[in-house]
């Protein structure tokens, strides 16, 4: 049986190449889509995924309107030199396509619906996961089987200041929120996914042979992805996919390797907004709620997985 994704997201392009990954992966059945601001803002994101949904003819998957604002209020700059101003890189979706939103409280309805039998992975800001836990209560959104998430950089160097991850320093307070709420959460930080590089030569083998209707789509947003990690990174061979590798680990959790730690992140404006600490020195056993947190990875496995699923059959599509 697939497996069962409620996906919060911001997309964005890492984003959107995982919700084409979710939709192509047969090991993966995507029940709804909670869309929130990010990368660009939730109306946009909406727009993307309505779009995304559209091209795959799978407008069933219901979307689930998120937050627009980190749980303080404050803006929150976009990164359209990354993500392209619409978030699709050159892309721009059809402006006939808006998506139609669902309150959010249609999130606890999926949760009552499928309990157990559903993962919840959030691959964007944290604030509307932890306004899930505030409005839905901790007793509820922990029914679910578990939570992936994508964010924090542990022990190693952040992506938007020195020590802080994107996800994590755009909301800090939900972040922290969710780490100490979120029971059976595994925590996929920048240490595994900087390492989950997607090189333009593996994006020519998914051209090879037209076989389903994002695979135009994937390329022009890779190039342009690709063409922003070079001048942030120069040298880099490819760019790293992190909400892809996070889809990812929903079906192949083996392919890492991880710790149990308690993650705190820091709150204040300065240096420390947005980073996330654990504990790593030697002692007993330590206080509070302990995610699973992913720190090496299998590289081959993905990229092979990646390119298998991206560029697999439209009869994939049901
Ligand atoms: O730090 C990586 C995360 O921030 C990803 O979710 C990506 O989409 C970016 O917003
Ligand atoms: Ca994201």
């Amino acid at each position: 049986m697939p497996q069962k994704v409620l996906l919060y997201c911001d997309p964005g392009i890492d984003d959107s190449l995982a919700i084409i990954y979710a939709l192509l992966n047969p090991e993966i059945d995507l029940v709804g889509i909670v869309t929130s601001y990010g990368n660009v803002d939730q109306e946009q994101a909406t727009q993307n995924v309505a779009y995304l949904l559209d091209l795959a003819n799978k407008q069933d998957v219901i979307l689930i309107g998120g937050a627009k604002t980190p749980l303080s209020g404050e803006f929150t700059p976009y990164y359209p030199e990354i993500h392209g101003e619409e978030g699709l890189g050159p892309i721009k979706p059809p402006a006939t396509i808006k998506g139609e939103l669902l309150n959010f409280d249609a999130i606890f309805n999926v949760i009552e619906e499928y309990g157990e039998e559903l993962v919840i992975v959030d691959i964007g800001r944290s604030t509307s996961l932890a306004i899930s836990f505030n409005l839905g209560g901790e007793k509820t959104m922990n029914t679910v089987k578990g939570f992936y998430l994508m964010g924090g950089a542990i022990l190693t160097p952040g992506n938007v200041t020195a020590g802080a991850e994107a996800n994590f320093y755009g909301d800090p307070i939900a972040a922290g929120i969710v780490m100490d709420k979120a029971e059976r959460g595994v925590l996929y930080p920048l240490n595994v996914t900087n390492e989950a590089i997607i090189t333009p030569e593996m994006i020519d083998q998914i051209m090879v042979e037209e076989n389903n209707p994002f695979q135009a789509l994937i390329k022009e947003i890779f190039d342009y992805y690709f063409e922003a990690y070079q001048k942030l990174v120069p040298g880099i061979e490819g760019s790293p996919l992190h909400d892809v590798l996070t889809l990812y680990a929903v079906t192949t959790p083996q392919a890492f390797k991880y710790v149990e730690k308690v993650v705190s992140v820091g709150l204040n404006d300065g240096h420390l907004r947005g980073v996330s600490m654990a504990d790593f020195r030697p002692k007993p056993d330590e206080e509070g709620n302990k995610l699973t947190i992913a720190l090496e990875m299998d590289y081959p496995s993905f990229t092979e997985d990646f390119v298998k699923i991206m560029s697999s059959s439209i009869s994939n599509l049901t």
